[in-house]
């Protein structure tokens, strides 16, 4: 979702940005070899890019080494208009919105927030990352493209739950509010039907596919149709020898053993196992607890553990006005499924009370979309954080997986989880045993990028005396350092990031790719610039902003091309920018393809294509969120650029290393959505003739309704194009093909 949390910052640590070590950037030979055969910066307007024209997909797939072959659609224009606009010859069609049912037993949805059953069997809301999972005739995953499907959607959820009430959310009897999960917490008593709703729009859905000629749909009453919500129960599972260390941060009163909990809460982007799963990653989850007035106080390392993760820690006060959560924990002193999200010390102990609630949120959250009597797994070996999604490496027989994962606020960090075991191509369909044995075991890195284009991955062990005798936060085990894993990376020197999104590896090559989507002036200045995010400007047109408004992509070559390899070569793909930004359009972007605040991120395996999504506040003003197609080269096919940055009176320079300009032959805009929306989450068909693209929360810039009478809507989307009752704006996901049948972008 859109991050109202501009100031929610909770990395403090003094982890560097290499403003003080850039000086002998261009003479470090090491970076001359990383870019060998590259195209410089004086040679960049003859790259030889071939001729756009439509219809090149008998060149093959693009990108990495090879013949290259060019997009086969124009740029679709910026658009303000309230519909998905698409390039000439293709078409969409609605799949699913919020609140459509999943069995012919719940109503059709209302779109009034008139629904009076608990919304535990319809659609969640905020559709985010999602992937397609094709049955085999014995019901087991297949790889290959069969006439059976599910598709996984992650529900995010957050700050729209006005449009799911009657007259917006209620709070003390007073409708017409709109609450954030960042703030705007109105104290007083929320009805419990409204609790119970907002509960479960959240989570996970899984339905099938059905389809008939070109018209795509689901079924009803499938067995596979399925919802995992913030109150489904989950088992806690990490490597063998810390399960009982991890079970001791779990200890609720719903499982004193803390082997198992429930829920899971805004799950961003997500992960697709090589063995045929389903990863739904928990994000912003830490806005969601409360700690009442008066409440009793927690123990002063659960306070040092929260303050990392942005957890409420403090009683509010009488006054508060924007204090984080819902209020989801007021409609009852005594049912817990509403006091568990009170984390106050309630109780005389932890087992008695919810104040370890928050330590149950934060993880990879593992769920079998063929298999819906299988309980959901917490994968705690992969850390806690503010997971943004988790993209495999290419499998390869006989050789460990890594997942890269960023954790999505500002200046945080990239991840990455290399599995002890090999991968053994005969556990695909194996579900959850499978996660068991690839995702329990194996070592958690976090990302330094150095000012000369190369990388390092740091393991987080307690054994590493840095993070042993760490004095901002004392580790007791290893399972401390995976469950307050934020703290471990400051430890350790992370690289600070302009909040890492998305990640994606190309499967022509194996490179990394991850969006970073922007940053603010103040933690992003001139004098804190670093190599791997080298901008800090002013956007002066229309909707302004400082810092690194528009974001970029960073993409890095593992060494050896190994999945397990502790070190890396990095350089910048793409920055975002208005095209008439001047200094700070590195990218030399054009009307055609300008975009700002990069998130989702895809590459198609079967066109190559890096499908890139916005979710932006910072050129909204000329453009609603797109999606956009780029063929990606390899690290180290550009060279070495200089930023020249300012903010107010504020100036500096930063050399940093940029890959081949694409120019609008290689990057096009290809699809824009409606008012208020973002645009996240893609998967396609295996043949790539049919795409899945998610439209997340249209209209999110409707104001609460207040006294007013009727909401002042931003957008009608998609009611106004005919699919459900008119009303409210929805998230859904959508179906793109093409009218000539062929393969999608190309
Ligand atoms: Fe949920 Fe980082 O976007
Ligand atoms: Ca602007
Ligand atoms: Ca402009
Ligand atoms: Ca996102």
């Amino acid at each position: 979702m859109s991050h109202p949390d501009d100031d929610v910052v909770c990395n403090t640590s003094s982890n560097p940005h290499f403003q003080d070590i850039i000086a002998s950037t261009l003479q470090n030979p090491a970076r001359r070899n990383l870019i060998r055969g590259g195209i410089g910066l004086a040679a960049l307007s003859t790259v030889p890019f071939l001729a756009a024209c439509g219809g090149g997909d008998e060149d093959g797939p693009p990108g990495g080494k090879g013949k290259e072959t060019n997009l086969g659609f124009n740029s679709v224009g910026k658009s303000l208009l309230d519909d998905v606009v698409l390039p000439a010859g293709y078409t969409y069609q609605v799949l699913h919105a919020t609140g459509d049912p999943i069995d012919s037993s719940v109503l059709a949805y209302s779109n009034a927030g008139a629904e009076t059953d608990d919304w535990s069997r319809r659609i969640g809301d905020h559709h985010d990352g999602m992937d397609i999972y094709y049955i085999d005739r014995k019901g087991r995953f297949s790889t290959k493209e069969t006439d059976r499907a599910v598709l996984c959607v992650n529900h995010e959820s957050s700050a729209d739950a006005h449009f799911f009430h009657p007259r917006g959310q209620t709070t003390n009897g007073v409708n017409g509010k709109k609450f954030s999960q960042f703030g705007g917490w109105d104290l007083g008593v929320r009805p419990e039907l409204e609790v119970l709703k907002e509960i479960n729009h959240h989570g996970i859905s899984v339905v099938e596919l059905t389809k008939k000629g070109n018209s795509w749909g689901y079924k009803l009453n499938s067995l596979y149709n399925r919802r995992v919500t913030a109150q489904t129960p989950m088992k806690i599972s990490g490597p063998a020898a810390l399960q009982a260390d991890i079970q001791a941060f779990m200890v609720t009163a719903y499982d004193p053993s803390g082997a198992t909990s429930r829920g899971t809460i805004n799950n961003c982007g997500h992960g697709k196992t090589p063995w045929g799963t389903y990863l739904g990653c928990e994000e912003n989850w830490a806005f969601y607890f409360q700690m009442p007035k008066g409440s009793n106080p927690i123990d002063a390392k659960l306070i040092a553990s929260r303050a990392r993760y942005g957890v409420a820690r403090t009683p509010i006060a009488e006054a508060a006005t924007s204090a984080t959560s819902q209020g989801w924990y007021t409609p009852s002193d005594t049912d817990d499924r509403f006091t568990r999200w009170n984390v106050s010390a309630a109780a005389a102990s932890a087992a008695e009370d919810f104040r370890n609630e928050p330590n149950t949120f934060g993880y990879n959250v593992e769920v079998d979309p063929l298999d819906p009597n299988a309980t959901p797994v917490k994968r705690v070996a992969m850390g806690r954080f503010a997971h943004e999604g988790a993209v495999c490496s290419i499998p390869k027989p006989g050789k460990p997986l890594a997942f890269y994962m960023g954790c999505d606020s500002r200046n945080e960090y990239i991840y990455k989880f290399v599995s002890a075991a090999k991968w053994t191509p005969s556990d695909e369909g194996r579900g959850l045993a499978a996660g068991d044995k690839y995702l329990n075991e194996g070592r958690l890195y976090v990302a330094k990028f150095k000012e000369d284009g190369s990388g390092e991955w740091i393991e987080l062990n307690i054994k590493d005396p840095r993070i042993s005798g760490y004095a901002a936060y004392s580790f007791v085990n290893q399972a401390d350092v995976l469950v307050n894993v934020r703290h471990a990376a400051d430890a350790v020197g992370a690289t600070k990031m302009d909040r890492p999104e998305w990640g994606a590896v190309n499967p022509k090559n194996g490179e990394v790719y991850f969006t970073l989507t922007n940053n603010s002036a103040a933690l992003r200045s001139p004098t804190t610039v670093d190599a791997a995010n080298p901008r800090s400007y002013e956007d002066l047109d229309g909707r302004m902003g400082t810092g690194n408004p528009n974001g970029h992509i960073i993409r890095f070559k593992e060494k050896g091309s190994q999945a397990e390899a502790t070190s890396f070569g990095w350089d910048i793909f793409l920055f975002g920018a208005e095209e008439d930004v001047g200094d700070a359009n590195l990218s030399k972007l054009t009307e055609k393809n300008a975009f700002s605040s990069p998130d989702g991120l895809w590459f198609s395996p079967a066109s190559g294509i890096c499908w890139i999504q916005t979710d932006d506040g910072a050129m909204t003003d000329e453009s609603n969120c797109m999606m956009l197609a780029a063929i990606p080269g390899e690290v180290g096919d550009g060279g070495p650029v200089i930023a020249n940055n300012k903010v107010g009176t504020i100036t500096g320079t930063q050399k940093t290393f940029m890959g081949a300009l694409l120019g609008e032959a290689r990057l096009r805009r290809f699809l824009v959505g409606p008012r208020g929306c973002e645009i996240t989450g893609v998967t396609e068909s295996p043949d790539g003739k049919t795409m899945f693209v998610n439209i997340q929360h249209p209209g999110e810039n409707t104001p609460a309704l207040g006294v007013a009478s009727a909401f002042a809507l931003e957008s009608a989307w998609p009611a106004n194009m005919g699919y459900g009752k008119a009303g409210r704006p929805r998230s859904a996901t959508i179906v793109i093909t093409r009218k000539d049948g062929r393969v999608i972008g190309l």
